[in-house]
């Protein structure tokens, strides 16, 4: 009897320290972003994916531009558009809804598709003459965490009962990050991620993102998903952070991809953008969702070369979003793979046979770098 009594007030004690204090000590940032996010309530995860056929499930990658973004594709001059994110939502929300009907089962959306790429902000001139004209308005068409644009998009995952991947441009406080969210079809944001470097000009509009920004590999029953933006597919400290912890779906977001066989293009070429995804694939073993506006592409897995790819000359009203089936039981959805190519043994060769002659300098580019808002307002005429 006094044993019992004991175990009960154990029991009361442990029941009050429960519900005063977080399970697992502070609140982390994903579990604040989820707090803030407002979705209606939907079915148990369990119960949505009691009904999927895991030998086929439908991965979806958005090809078609927001609104109020100038084509041609590669036309940066931008004078007297504004962004429209409330429309960019709503056409956005649309797309899901129209993949879900094609029997998608996660659907991609191109790097900062909400509210836009800002194309311009890629120039040659000082002070970023793109800039000049248009912070202000990107600045006041970025999402926060908690409107009512980013609780629709979790809202559009719930409505769909679909894997959704977005990038936004996003406002904390007084920054704009690159943001990637993973979206689960119950509404809850399982990746929350900073791209952490972004590249070239895109640093004189938004802020770096953190170390910790890249440990994002996720389990889900269809397999374990992970995300990276454009450029990082090239910064070897992302790809190896990513590809360590084995995904079976990564999703690469870019921009825009011109029409291929555009020579003077480089890095914003067609060829070297597929090039780096079909790479990341192989290298990392995973089906690969390359989305981006012009033309998006999905690897199926591993080095398969049979990829599924809309063409050039497609017109965005016809095919705004490309499909392919995957048979997700085939996954392996382990958390690493010792023996892969991208381990820890490697990571171990990597340091051991890293030239001493090369000095310890940290140089211009790794360090972070940041732009704040009141900055963007003031260039802004
Ligand atoms: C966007 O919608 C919000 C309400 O959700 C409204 O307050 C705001 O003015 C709208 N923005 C534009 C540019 O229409
Ligand atoms: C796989 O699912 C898609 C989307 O629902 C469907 O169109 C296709 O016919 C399915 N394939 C098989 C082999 O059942
Ligand atoms: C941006 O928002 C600020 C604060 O609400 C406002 O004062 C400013 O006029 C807006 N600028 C543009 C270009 O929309
Ligand atoms: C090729 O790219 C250049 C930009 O470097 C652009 O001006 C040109 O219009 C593009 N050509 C075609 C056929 O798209
Ligand atoms: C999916 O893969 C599993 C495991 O490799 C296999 O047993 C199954 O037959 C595959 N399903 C289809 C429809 O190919």
């Amino acid at each position: 009897m006094k044993a019992v009594f004991g175990l009960q007030i154990l029991a009361t004690v442990t029941a009050f320290v429960a519900a005063s204090c977080p399970p697992h000590g502070p609140e982390s940032r994903l579990q604040r972003v989820n707090r803030l996010t407002k979705v209606q309530p939907s079915r148990h995860i369990d119960d949505i994916l009691s009904e999927w056929d895991l030998n086929n499930v439908t991965l979806a990658a958005v090809r078609a531009p927001p609104v109020n973004w100038p084509l041609p594709i590669l036309n940066k001059n931008w004078d007297g558009v504004k962004f429209d994110i409330n429309g960019t939502i709503d056409l956005g929300v649309s797309y899901v809804e129209r993949a879900a009907q094609n029997g998608a089962r996660l659907v991609a959306f191109p790097e900062v598709w909400f509210p836009g790429y800002p194309k311009g902000v890629i120039n040659t001139d000082y002070p970023n003459s793109w800039l000049v004209k248009h912070a202000a308005d990107y600045v006041n068409n970025s999402l926060v965490i908690g409107d009512n644009n980013w609780n629709k998009l979790a809202q559009a995952a719930v409505d769909n009962e679909i894997y959704l991947a977005v990038s936004v441009s996003e406002r904390v406080k007084n920054h704009l990050y690159m943001t990637q969210l993973l979206i689960a079809p119950d509404g809850e944001i399982l990746i929350y991620r900073h791209k952490i470097r972004p590249g070239g000009r895109e640093r004189d509009l938004w802020t770096d993102g953190r170390l910790e920004d890249l440990v994002t590999v996720v389990t889900t029953p269809i397999g374990r998903i992970g995300m990276l933006s454009c450029a990082e597919h090239s910064y070897p400290e992302a790809t190896f952070i990513t590809q360590a912890q084995t995904e079976d779906i990564h999703i690469a977001a870019w921009p825009l991809t011109p029409p291929f066989g555009n020579y003077s293009l480089g890095y914003e070429s067609s060829e070297v953008i597929t090039a780096l995804a079909s790479v990341y694939a192989n290298v990392g073993n995973t089906a690969l969702i390359l989305t981006s506006i012009g033309s998006s592409t999905i690897y199926p897995g591993g080095a398969s070369p049979m990829w599924t790819r809309n063409e050039d000359s497609d017109p965005y009203d016809a095919v705004p979003i490309i499909h392919r089936d995957v048979n997700a039981t085939s996954f392996p959805k382990k958390t690493y793979n010792a023996n892969s190519k991208v381990s820890w043994g490697s990571y171990q060769n990597i340091n051991q046979g890293f030239p001493d002659y090369i000095p310890d300098d940290m140089g211009t580019f790794i360090p972070w770098n940041e732009v704040t808002v009141e900055s963007l307002y003031e260039m802004s005429t």
